[in-house]
């Protein structure tokens, strides 16, 4: 997690800082070790000291929706909500452990209640299968699972219920966007209903090619493509981004490879197709970076090319001691 360092007697001065500039990250609990304090952020922030560290997630017990639940669940049950809704557009899906499970209509009602959001989701499953989507099942509210969700400015249209999305990598999303340059070509092999391609294309004039395998997701990619306004442009093909990209003629300035779990069987498919200089932004589960900087270098190695290293982070915790990592590799 990207953090500033700041000597402990500064801390509070630049978390308040931070906060009113709308830059501190919300979802991370502040640490303070050896004399310095780390305070999570969402971008980079000139004028301090930034390292990447380790932050406990917060979770957060919104205070009225423990006061909506006070009367049916003990604090203590409350408190073993997660609570951190995923918000996409106006759906709410919740996690519900399952010694909740009994209670999950009353849960249900009050985070309608409480969030005001239009339909209220739970979790049935893990996300599974080849396109990456979970069980859902509907609690409260109108039962819709198509909406329309707002990131860094751009409209992305989905099917909670057809499609992979989530709104926890907007943070990285925003961070890809930002170091791609004018002009790129790049190719997004997972594209999913796009996100990465929009939010990079309303911002920069760039060609994306985009991939998927489910169907479902490049309809919408289609449509996000027709309601925002963008500066890049960006080409869809569905099928599996194997076979496909046996079609194509041209290499990449960029390729993304956000399909955590499988990507690296992907890896020698990327380096063929990668423009000398080019950047690898290539992601897997891990609870560490040194096996996806060793796939990476061994893709590249066999077909006689080298990986210079960029970048690495934690996008997110997937479970204790695992993470969606992130590395940014420049194949040469
Ligand atoms: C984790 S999701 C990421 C989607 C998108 N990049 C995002 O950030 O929201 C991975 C996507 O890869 C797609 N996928 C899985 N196997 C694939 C394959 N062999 N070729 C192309 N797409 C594939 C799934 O359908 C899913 O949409």
């Amino acid at each position: 997690m990207k953090c500033v360092k700041v000597p402990l007697k500064q801390l509070n001065d630049t978390r308040i800082k931070l906060m009113e500039n709308g830059l501190m990250n919300m979802e991370y609990r502040i640490k303070a070790q050896d004399d310095f304090g780390y305070i999570p952020i969402n971008d980079d922030v000139g004028e301090y000291e930034i390292v990447d560290i380790e932050l406990e997630p917060l979770k957060r017990v919104p205070h009225n929706f423990a006061e909506l639940l006070k009367d049916e669940l003990s604090l203590e049950e409350i408190e073993n909500l997660r609570t951190s809704f995923d918000t996409i557009g106006d759906i709410v899906i919740l996690e519900i452990p399952r010694d909740l499970q009994d209670k999950k209509q009353i849960i249900g009602d009050a985070a309608f209640k409480f969030t005001k959001r239009r339909s209220i989701f739970m979790k049935k499953s893990a996300v599974k299968g080849t396109i990456r989507i979970r069980d859902l099942e509907f609690l409260s509210g109108v039962d819709d699972s198509v909406t329309i969700h707002k990131e860094h400015g751009a409209r992305l249209k989905l099917d909670v219920r057809e499609v992979y999305f989530s709104p926890r990598l907007a943070t990285e999303r925003k961070r890809v966007m930002e170091s791609v340059n004018e002009g790129e070509k790049i190719l997004d092999m997972f594209c999913g209903i796009g996100p990465f391609p929009i939010v990079i294309a309303r911002e920069k004039d760039v060609e994306i090619t985009a991939v998927d395998i489910n169907e479902s997701a490049i309809k919408y990619l289609d449509e996000n493509i027709r309601l925002n306004k963008l500066k890049g442009q960006i080409k869809t093909y569905c099928g599996d981004a194997r076979k496909v990209s046996d079609e194509f003629k041209t290499k990449y300035d960029r390729i993304i490879m956000n399909l955590p779990g499988l990507a690296y069987t992907f890896l020698d498919v990327a380096v063929n197709l990668i423009e000398d200089n080019g950047i690898i932004n290539y992601y897997e589960f891990s609870n560490s970076y040194e096996q996806g900087i060793k796939r990476l270098n061994d893709a590249a190695s066999a077909v006689g090319k080298e990986v210079e290293i960029i970048n690495c982070r934690k996008v997110k915790s997937t479970s204790p001691g695992e993470w969606h990592v992130a590395i940014d590799g420049k194949i040469n």
